[in-house]
């Protein structure tokens, strides 16, 4: 395939020979890079046809609804290995051994506690401070604590970085929710799974326990796979573009969560479950829908549709399962469901949507299992930061590791004033 070349025709130039790049699987890609230097670059607002960079951890087939990290499909993942088996794979590239998989567990197992110093930092927010706005401010924070290695080019020192986010972001992100209600913070605990730890952080108390049930557990635990990578999205590709010049891990991730929590992106669990509220009964969704289709109204079913996904999400399909099994068992019988499963009925076999290929996404489900939870809509999308902590790191050590890999720099179609004169202002008035 080496060969294989697209040409570019430019009225009144050479024509600009260009390889074609192919991966294992998917597209082959044309090799923009050397029309640069004919003095055109390409137009790509939004990277609708832009392959940002070379990448081995996942891969998406959206018209088929395939998802697969380092080869693995999402849905065997989910229902056969815990997310830190997830994380080794996406981290290392292979399925850990049963030995490498404890020691990965007993290393992020013993790195979860944060400086004790960290617990100042956070009495300095309000709060009533959006759990997302505390977590760019803390997760960015780290880089004032963890100063020792820092050197992005060395392998080990990512992989220390890469422990301490995986290891500390769920107590960070317990420590948010229980500053907002003004409990005591709780320390992890040992002796639990990541999950598990996970939810004894968000509701155990000085003076009571938190009974872990092991169906919301296993829950959680999904949730997290769920969410774990997703190949160059906005969040991953900031993180990747912010590395680029070399810049802290931790304000990297920072960076990533910033970008994570707009609303078009990890703010959608949030705004999904905020819409489900607002339509509030069965007789109101016929009026959101024609909402939804209306060209002249701004409103969007949250939690529908996908840049890359022109079929069902597959990992809406393992949520959706269960969203049912923790309704089930928490004996759970909630309106809201009914209006999500209305929503998604009329949504699949209603013109507008299916023509657009707008299918349920995983936000969709995931709101509804975290409020069964007891997980307030604000922390859905600290959740999700949390999850997709393991692929930010993934792709910003892979980056690192790339010899080729340069500064993120991208160019511009500039249609603002041609040079001009400055007239001081006693001159304009
Ligand atoms: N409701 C109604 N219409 C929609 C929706 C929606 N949720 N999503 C897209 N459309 C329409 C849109 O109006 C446009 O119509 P037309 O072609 O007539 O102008 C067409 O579908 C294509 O939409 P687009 O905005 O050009 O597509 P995009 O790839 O730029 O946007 C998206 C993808 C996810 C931002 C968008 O579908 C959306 O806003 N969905 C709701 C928010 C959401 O659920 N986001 C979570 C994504 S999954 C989690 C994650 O990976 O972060």
């Amino acid at each position: 395939m080496a060969d294989k070349k697209a040409t570019l025709h430019i009225e009144g130039q050479a024509p600009v020979d260009m390889p074609i790049m192919d991966g294992t699987i998917g597209p082959e890609v044309i090799d923009v890079r050397k029309l640069g230097t004919s003095g055109y670059f390409t137009f790509d607002p939004g990277f609708l046809a832009t392959a940002s960079c070379e990448s081995q951890i996942t891969y998406i087939d959206g018209d088929k609804g395939v998802l697969l990290h380092r080869g693995f499909p999402i849905d065997q993942l989910a229902n056969n290995a815990d997310y830190l088996e997830v994380c080794y794979i996406l981290l290392n590239g292979q399925a850990p051994s049963r030995e490498e998989y404890e020691a990965f567990k007993d290393i992020v197992t013993r790195h979860t506690m944060v400086h004790e110093q960290i617990s100042s930092f956070f009495h300095g927010f309000r709060r009533d401070a959006h759990p997302m706005a505390v977590m760019c401010g803390v997760v960015g924070a780290l880089a004032a604590f963890y100063h020792d290695s820092l050197d992005v080019s060395n392998d080990e020192h990512r992989e220390i970085a890469a422990f301490r986010l995986l290891s500390k972001m769920p107590t960070l992100s317990a420590m948010c929710y229980k500053y907002s209600i003004g409990q005591p913070f709780i320390y992890p605990r040992n002796d639990l799974t990541y999950a598990e730890n996970f939810l004894h952080m968000m509701f155990a108390n000085p003076c009571e326990e938190y009974e872990v049930n092991p169906v919301v557990a296993r829950a959680m635990d999904k949730i997290f796979t769920l969410h774990a990578d997703h190949e160059q999205n906005a969040s991953t590709s900031t993180v990747r573009l912010a590395g680029s010049s070399g810049a802290n891990p931790f304000a990297c991730i920072a960076a990533g969560i910033a970008s994570l929590w707009g609303p078009a992106h990890g703010g959608a669990n949030e705004a999904c479950l905020r819409m489900l509220e607002e339509i509030g009964s069965l007789d109101n969704i016929d009026e959101y829908v024609e909402k939804a289709k209306d060209k002249d109204d701004p409103f969007r079913l949250m939690g529908f549709g996908h840049r890359v996904y022109k079929n069902y999400d597959p990992r809406a399909t393992v949520m959706r399962e269960a969203c049912h099994e923790v309704l089930k068992e928490l004996n759970i019988k909630d309106p809201l469901l009914d209006v999500a499963m209305e929503l998604e009925r009329i949504a699949l076999s209603d013109e507008y949507f299916v023509s657009k290929k707008l299918y349920p996404n995983v936000d969709f489900y995931s709101g509804i299992i975290l409020k069964a939870i007891g997980i307030p809509v604000s922390m859905f999308t600290v959740i999700f930061a949390l999850s997709r902590t393991v692929g930010w790191i993934a792709h910003w050590s892979e980056m690192h590791s790339d010899p080729n890999n340069r500064i993120g720099r991208p160019r511009q179609l500039y249609t603002g004033e041609e040079l001009r004169e400055f007239k001081p202002l006693h001159e304009r008035e």
